[in-house]
């Protein structure tokens, strides 16, 4: 799925509209456009500024408005989309849909669009089984629409039962599958993958650490997107900003003794992906409490000692070594000849490389330019967003295991 792809979202009036926020959050961190239409009912739990803040854009209320017809009428609100996304659907705008009645903008952009919709019930557990709302059930799936959830639990009335909203992590996979069919085919199930992204932070004294620049941001986005090819993904992650991607176990760790540690502990997996920055030194006796400046003014003398290789470990692993394993090489100059190195240094079958000099921006940005480097030869990818880096790399990970299906 290409980072331009756009949702329509209608946010209908139930309590789970406030999922609907994480899912807005998350459908942007997937690399998706979000535009959102938020019912009247819907404003009573979710205010369109917040709507708004998260999305990026304008949030669409009213059919007889103006202003908004001028700018964006409602047919091309409705079909600019490419999927329409009904979250949460309530038991009044299943209703409606299946009728085909349309008396504000929500399900007048319903009626209007020619796009795929994908709905995500939430209701009381009554109304959900009430043979009215199966029946709507009934008529909008022969109609073609889609639907995820409703789950099962106890509700905000305090009942239990069918009726909750689909968590939006179920619903952002229900979503990349309609809009993408290699999500759809997820030809790494039954795969385990781990990866390693982020910094490591190697304390100098209780206050004190070494770092680098990683912002985890490659390393997170390819753990996501082994997720959703299926992948069993566990992702061993440094200190970053980063949220933890959807349908990916996260373990957190500070240094590379405890990545190590970690990546040891996540078992056999099939397929290995070392994106994080691992410090190569840590200090080599750490002091308990915090150093402090002495009146001559002498510096404190820091004897270092290397880290563990992380990706050497694993590619050299005589008992353990996963089919596929790949490292990346961030270089300031010879990128390739580099890379070529570390494949054969670290015992890797891949490496991905790229050119981390300051002025590319590469470190903590959002893109990236990266060259394939394996015994089969160099790639040289295009320029493009790490989220797209992350997706092409699963994708040519998902022909490894599966060369027939590529
Ligand atoms: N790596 C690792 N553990 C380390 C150092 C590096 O797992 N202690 C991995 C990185 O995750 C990356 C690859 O090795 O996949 C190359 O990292 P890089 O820092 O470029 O290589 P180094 O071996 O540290 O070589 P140098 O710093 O001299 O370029």
């Amino acid at each position: 799925m290409s980072g331009d792809k756009r949702i329509l979202l209608i946010i209908g009036g139930g309590i789970a509209a406030y999922k609907s926020l994480d899912l807005i959050r998350k459908l942007r961190a997937a690399g998706l456009g979000v535009r959102c239409i938020l019912t009247e009912a819907g404003a009573q739990f979710i205010t369109p500024l917040s709507v708004a803040s998260l999305s990026g854009e304008k949030t669409h209320m009213a059919l007889f408005d103006l202003t908004e017809e001028a700018e964006m009428g409602h047919i091309r609100l409705s079909r600019e989309a490419d999927l329409v996304v009904v979250a949460p659907a309530t038991a009044d705008l299943m209703a409606k849909m299946a009728s085909g009645q349309c008396n504000d903008l929500a399900t007048t952009a319903l009626l209007a669009t020619d796009k795929p919709v994908l709905l995500a019930p939430a209701m009381n557990v009554r109304m959900w089984e009430h043979p009215a709302t199966q029946r709507n059930l009934a008529q909008l799936q022969a109609d073609g629409i889609s639907i995820v959830g409703p789950d099962s639990g106890d509700m905000a009335c305090g009942e239990y039962g069918p009726g909750r909203m689909a968590e939006p992590d179920d619903i952002l996979a229900a979503i990349e599958a309609k809009l993408s069919p290699e999500v759809a085919a997820q030809p790494l199930r039954g795969v385990r993958a781990l990866v390693t992204s982020g910094p490591t932070h190697e304390p100098i004294d209780p206050v004190r650490y070494i770092a680098n620049r990683s912002s985890g941001k490659q390393g997170h986005a390819i753990a996501s997107a082994l997720a959703r090819l299926g992948a069993e993904t566990v992702l061993v992650s440094g200190p970053t900003h980063e949220p933890a991607p959807p349908g990916v176990r996260l373990i957190r760790v500070e240094t590379a003794c405890e990545m190590l540690r970690a990546v040891e502990e996540a078992g056999h997996v099939d397929v290995a992906v070392c994106a994080a920055a691992v410090a190569d030194w840590r200090v080599a006796s750490q002091t308990g409490s915090k150093i402090k400046k002495t009146a001559d003014g002498a510096c404190p003398e820091l004897p270092l000692t290397e880290n563990p290789d992380i990706l050497k470990s694993i590619a050299r692993s005589a008992t353990n070594r996963p089919r596929l394993v790949i490292g990346f090489a961030a270089e300031t100059d010879n990128v390739i000849a580099h890379a070529r190195d570390k494949l054969a240094r670290k015992g890797c079958d891949w490496i991905v490389a790229n050119d981390v000099s300051p002025e590319t921006g590469i470190m903590g940005g959002d893109f990236n330019t990266v060259h394939l480097v394996s015994a089969a030869g160099v790639a040289d990818w295009p320029p493009m967003s790490k989220i797209e880096v992350a997706r092409q790399l699963a994708a040519d990970i998902a022909k490894f295991f599966d060369p027939d299906r590529g």
